[in-house]
Protein backbone atom coordinates (compact mmCIF):
# COMPACT_ATOMS: atom_id res chain seq x y z
CA UNK A 1 0.00 0.00 0.00
CA UNK A 2 1.24 3.50 -0.93
CA UNK A 3 1.19 5.81 2.14
CA UNK A 4 2.72 9.00 0.06
CA UNK A 5 2.88 10.10 -3.12
CA UNK A 6 5.30 13.57 -4.19
CA UNK A 7 3.94 14.66 -7.49
CA UNK A 8 6.05 16.87 -9.22
CA UNK A 9 7.09 18.95 -5.83
CA UNK A 10 8.20 22.34 -6.75
CA UNK A 11 9.57 25.05 -3.79
CA UNK A 12 10.94 28.24 -5.41
CA UNK A 13 12.78 31.07 -2.64
CA UNK A 14 12.76 34.39 -3.52
CA UNK A 15 12.33 36.24 -6.46
CA UNK A 16 14.03 37.74 -9.24
CA UNK A 17 17.83 37.37 -9.87
CA UNK A 18 18.04 35.80 -6.09
CA UNK A 19 15.85 33.33 -6.56
CA UNK A 20 16.55 29.79 -5.83
CA UNK A 21 14.92 26.47 -6.90
CA UNK A 22 15.24 24.37 -3.19
CA UNK A 23 13.31 21.51 -4.65
CA UNK A 24 12.52 20.95 -8.92
CA UNK A 25 9.91 18.72 -10.03
CA UNK A 26 10.50 15.96 -7.16
CA UNK A 27 8.10 12.73 -7.63
CA UNK A 28 8.67 9.39 -5.53
CA UNK A 29 6.19 7.42 -3.96
CA UNK A 30 6.62 5.23 -0.49
CA UNK A 31 4.65 2.18 0.43
CA UNK A 32 3.62 2.04 3.60
CA UNK A 33 5.88 0.60 6.45
CA UNK A 34 9.42 1.28 4.37
CA UNK A 35 12.16 2.79 5.75
CA UNK A 36 13.96 5.23 3.20
CA UNK A 37 17.07 7.55 3.79
CA UNK A 38 17.50 11.23 2.23
CA UNK A 39 20.94 11.86 1.94
CA UNK A 40 22.68 14.81 -0.31
CA UNK A 41 25.23 17.50 0.24
CA UNK A 42 24.25 20.50 2.02
CA UNK A 43 21.68 22.86 0.10
CA UNK A 44 19.82 20.27 -1.64
CA UNK A 45 16.49 20.61 -0.89
CA UNK A 46 16.26 17.91 2.15
CA UNK A 47 15.03 19.25 4.74
CA UNK A 48 12.82 21.48 2.56
CA UNK A 49 11.69 18.61 1.57
CA UNK A 50 10.71 17.44 4.79
CA UNK A 51 8.99 20.54 6.06
CA UNK A 52 6.75 20.24 3.00
CA UNK A 53 5.84 16.71 3.90
CA UNK A 54 5.71 17.29 7.60
CA UNK A 55 3.35 20.88 6.76
CA UNK A 56 5.49 23.44 8.25
CA UNK A 57 6.17 24.51 5.15
CA UNK A 58 3.64 24.59 1.58
CA UNK A 59 5.09 23.98 -2.04
CA UNK A 60 4.92 26.96 -4.76
CA UNK A 61 4.06 23.25 -7.37
CA UNK A 62 2.78 19.82 -6.82
CA UNK A 63 1.16 17.87 -4.20
CA UNK A 64 2.09 15.48 -1.79
CA UNK A 65 -0.65 12.64 -1.06
CA UNK A 66 -0.26 11.12 2.39
CA UNK A 67 -2.54 8.07 2.30
CA UNK A 68 -4.37 9.41 -0.93
CA UNK A 69 -5.06 13.19 0.20
CA UNK A 70 -3.82 15.93 -0.66
CA UNK A 71 -1.93 17.61 2.70
CA UNK A 72 -1.57 21.01 0.84
CA UNK A 73 -5.56 21.48 0.69
CA UNK A 74 -6.09 21.30 4.40
CA UNK A 75 -6.49 24.76 6.33
CA UNK A 76 -5.10 25.28 9.42
CA UNK A 77 -6.80 24.03 12.01
CA UNK A 78 -7.22 20.48 9.92
CA UNK A 79 -3.15 20.95 9.12
CA UNK A 80 -2.65 21.26 12.86
CA UNK A 81 -4.44 17.72 13.37
CA UNK A 82 -3.30 15.78 10.74
CA UNK A 83 0.11 16.88 12.00
CA UNK A 84 -0.63 15.90 15.61
CA UNK A 85 -2.75 12.43 14.86
CA UNK A 86 -0.89 11.06 11.37
CA UNK A 87 2.71 12.13 11.90
CA UNK A 88 5.91 12.00 13.98
CA UNK A 89 8.49 14.85 13.47
CA UNK A 90 11.27 14.59 14.95
CA UNK A 91 13.77 17.57 13.90
CA UNK A 92 17.05 18.79 14.33
CA UNK A 93 16.57 21.18 17.31
CA UNK A 94 14.57 19.50 19.96
CA UNK A 95 11.13 21.95 20.82
CA UNK A 96 10.61 20.70 23.67
CA UNK A 97 8.67 22.88 26.11
CA UNK A 98 10.78 24.17 28.80
CA UNK A 99 8.38 24.38 31.54
CA UNK A 100 6.59 21.05 30.85
CA UNK A 101 8.41 18.05 32.39
CA UNK A 102 9.40 14.96 30.21
CA UNK A 103 6.21 12.86 30.95
CA UNK A 104 4.16 16.32 29.75
CA UNK A 105 6.24 17.21 26.52
CA UNK A 106 5.75 13.37 25.33
CA UNK A 107 1.85 13.09 26.17
CA UNK A 108 1.30 16.79 24.56
CA UNK A 109 0.06 15.32 21.44
CA UNK A 110 -2.56 13.67 22.91
CA UNK A 111 -3.37 16.75 25.29
CA UNK A 112 -3.95 18.73 22.74
CA UNK A 113 -6.54 16.43 21.28
CA UNK A 114 -8.11 16.13 24.57
CA UNK A 115 -7.58 12.32 23.92
CA UNK A 116 -6.93 9.69 26.47
CA UNK A 117 -3.41 8.85 27.08
CA UNK A 118 -2.92 5.05 27.32
CA UNK A 119 -0.59 4.86 30.43
CA UNK A 120 0.52 1.53 29.21
CA UNK A 121 1.68 3.09 25.63
CA UNK A 122 2.97 6.09 28.08
CA UNK A 123 5.18 3.23 30.18
CA UNK A 124 5.97 1.32 27.03
CA UNK A 125 8.02 4.55 24.87
CA UNK A 126 8.94 5.99 28.22
CA UNK A 127 10.57 2.57 28.81
CA UNK A 128 11.79 2.04 25.34
CA UNK A 129 13.89 5.47 25.44
CA UNK A 130 15.59 4.86 29.30
CA UNK A 131 13.59 8.04 30.68
CA UNK A 132 12.00 6.32 33.12
CA UNK A 133 13.58 7.82 35.82
CA UNK A 134 13.46 11.23 34.13
CA UNK A 135 9.37 11.57 34.20
CA UNK A 136 9.65 14.48 36.04
CA UNK A 137 12.28 16.13 35.15
CA UNK A 138 12.52 19.46 33.16
CA UNK A 139 13.96 19.66 29.67
CA UNK A 140 17.14 22.23 30.90
CA UNK A 141 18.09 19.17 33.27
CA UNK A 142 18.62 16.39 30.65
CA UNK A 143 21.62 15.76 28.61
CA UNK A 144 21.49 16.53 24.94
CA UNK A 145 20.76 13.09 23.79
CA UNK A 146 18.21 12.86 26.51
CA UNK A 147 16.13 15.88 25.16
CA UNK A 148 16.50 14.22 21.98
CA UNK A 149 14.83 11.13 23.47
CA UNK A 150 11.75 13.04 24.59
CA UNK A 151 11.33 14.94 21.53
CA UNK A 152 11.25 11.24 19.89
CA UNK A 153 9.23 9.95 22.63
CA UNK A 154 6.63 12.87 21.91
CA UNK A 155 6.57 11.80 18.20
CA UNK A 156 6.22 7.95 18.65
CA UNK A 157 3.47 8.39 21.72
CA UNK A 158 0.48 8.71 19.31
CA UNK A 159 2.43 5.54 17.52
CA UNK A 160 2.05 8.04 13.89
CA UNK A 161 1.68 6.13 10.47
CA UNK A 162 4.41 8.41 9.20
CA UNK A 163 7.53 9.59 11.10
CA UNK A 164 10.19 12.45 9.54
CA UNK A 165 13.12 12.89 10.94
CA UNK A 166 16.09 15.61 9.87
CA UNK A 167 19.02 14.39 10.67
CA UNK A 168 17.82 13.37 14.29
CA UNK A 169 21.18 12.46 15.51
CA UNK A 170 23.20 15.19 14.12
CA UNK A 171 24.21 16.49 17.62
CA UNK A 172 24.69 13.24 19.64
CA UNK A 173 27.38 11.14 20.35
CA UNK A 174 27.86 8.18 18.31
CA UNK A 175 26.61 6.03 20.80
CA UNK A 176 23.59 7.81 21.74
CA UNK A 177 22.80 8.04 17.83
CA UNK A 178 23.07 4.58 17.05
CA UNK A 179 20.49 3.96 20.27
CA UNK A 180 18.19 6.26 18.59
CA UNK A 181 18.35 4.83 15.44
CA UNK A 182 17.67 1.14 16.77
CA UNK A 183 14.50 2.84 18.37
CA UNK A 184 13.09 4.26 15.41
CA UNK A 185 14.47 1.18 13.51
CA UNK A 186 12.43 -0.82 16.08
CA UNK A 187 9.07 1.37 16.10
CA UNK A 188 9.32 0.82 12.17
CA UNK A 189 9.19 -3.13 12.57
CA UNK A 190 6.85 -3.17 15.44
CA UNK A 191 3.77 -0.51 14.39
CA UNK A 192 4.73 -0.69 10.50
CA UNK A 193 5.49 2.56 10.52
CA UNK A 194 6.95 4.49 7.53
CA UNK A 195 10.32 6.05 8.35
CA UNK A 196 11.46 9.10 6.35
CA UNK A 197 15.42 9.94 8.14
CA UNK A 198 17.53 12.76 6.41
CA UNK A 199 21.17 11.73 7.32
CA UNK A 200 24.75 12.30 6.06
CA UNK A 201 25.69 8.68 8.24
CA UNK A 202 26.25 6.27 5.92
CA UNK A 203 25.62 3.69 8.55
CA UNK A 204 22.28 4.83 9.25
CA UNK A 205 21.50 4.84 5.40
CA UNK A 206 22.55 1.13 4.77
CA UNK A 207 20.50 0.28 7.61
CA UNK A 208 16.92 1.80 5.12
CA UNK A 209 15.37 -0.04 2.84
CA UNK A 210 16.18 2.33 -0.10
CA UNK A 211 18.44 5.54 -0.36
CA UNK A 212 17.11 8.40 -2.13
CA UNK A 213 20.02 10.61 -3.12
CA UNK A 214 18.99 14.24 -3.67
CA UNK A 215 21.39 16.91 -5.64
CA UNK A 216 20.40 20.53 -6.82
CA UNK A 217 16.85 20.15 -5.66
CA UNK A 218 16.04 16.87 -7.78
CA UNK A 219 16.65 13.51 -6.68
CA UNK A 220 19.87 11.77 -8.45
CA UNK A 221 19.44 8.54 -7.31
CA UNK A 222 16.91 6.26 -5.86
CA UNK A 223 18.27 2.58 -4.67
CA UNK A 224 17.17 -0.16 -2.74
CA UNK A 225 19.59 -1.24 0.09
CA UNK A 226 20.76 -4.66 -0.43
CA UNK A 227 20.06 -6.82 2.79
N1 LIG B 1 13.52 30.01 4.09
C1 LIG B 1 14.38 30.04 3.06
N2 LIG B 1 14.56 31.17 2.34
C2 LIG B 1 15.40 31.20 1.29
N3 LIG B 1 16.14 30.16 0.87
C3 LIG B 1 16.02 29.01 1.56
C4 LIG B 1 15.13 28.88 2.68
N4 LIG B 1 15.22 27.62 3.15
C5 LIG B 1 16.11 26.98 2.37
N5 LIG B 1 16.59 27.81 1.40
C6 LIG B 1 17.55 27.46 0.35
O1 LIG B 1 17.04 26.31 -0.33
C7 LIG B 1 18.09 25.42 -0.64
C8 LIG B 1 17.81 24.06 -0.01
O2 LIG B 1 17.92 24.18 1.40
P1 LIG B 1 17.65 22.97 2.40
O3 LIG B 1 16.37 22.33 2.04
O4 LIG B 1 17.79 23.49 3.78
O5 LIG B 1 18.85 21.97 2.05
P2 LIG B 1 19.48 20.76 2.88
O6 LIG B 1 18.55 20.42 3.99
O7 LIG B 1 19.64 19.68 1.87
O8 LIG B 1 20.80 21.25 3.37
C9 LIG B 1 19.37 26.06 -0.14
O9 LIG B 1 19.98 26.74 -1.22
C10 LIG B 1 18.88 27.03 0.91
O10 LIG B 1 19.77 28.11 1.05
MG1 LIG C 1 18.91 20.34 6.10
Amino acid sequence: MEILKVNQLSKVYGHGATQIKALDQVSFTVEKGQFVAIVGPSGSGKSTLLHILGGVDTPSFGQVLVDGSDICSLDQTQMAIFRRQQLGLIYQFYNLIPILNVAENITLPLLLDQRKLEQARLQEVVATLGLGERLNHLPNQLSGGQQQRVAIGRALINTPALMLADEPTGNLDSATSKEIIALLKLSNQRYQQTLIIVTHDHEIARQADRIISFGDGRIVRDEAVQP
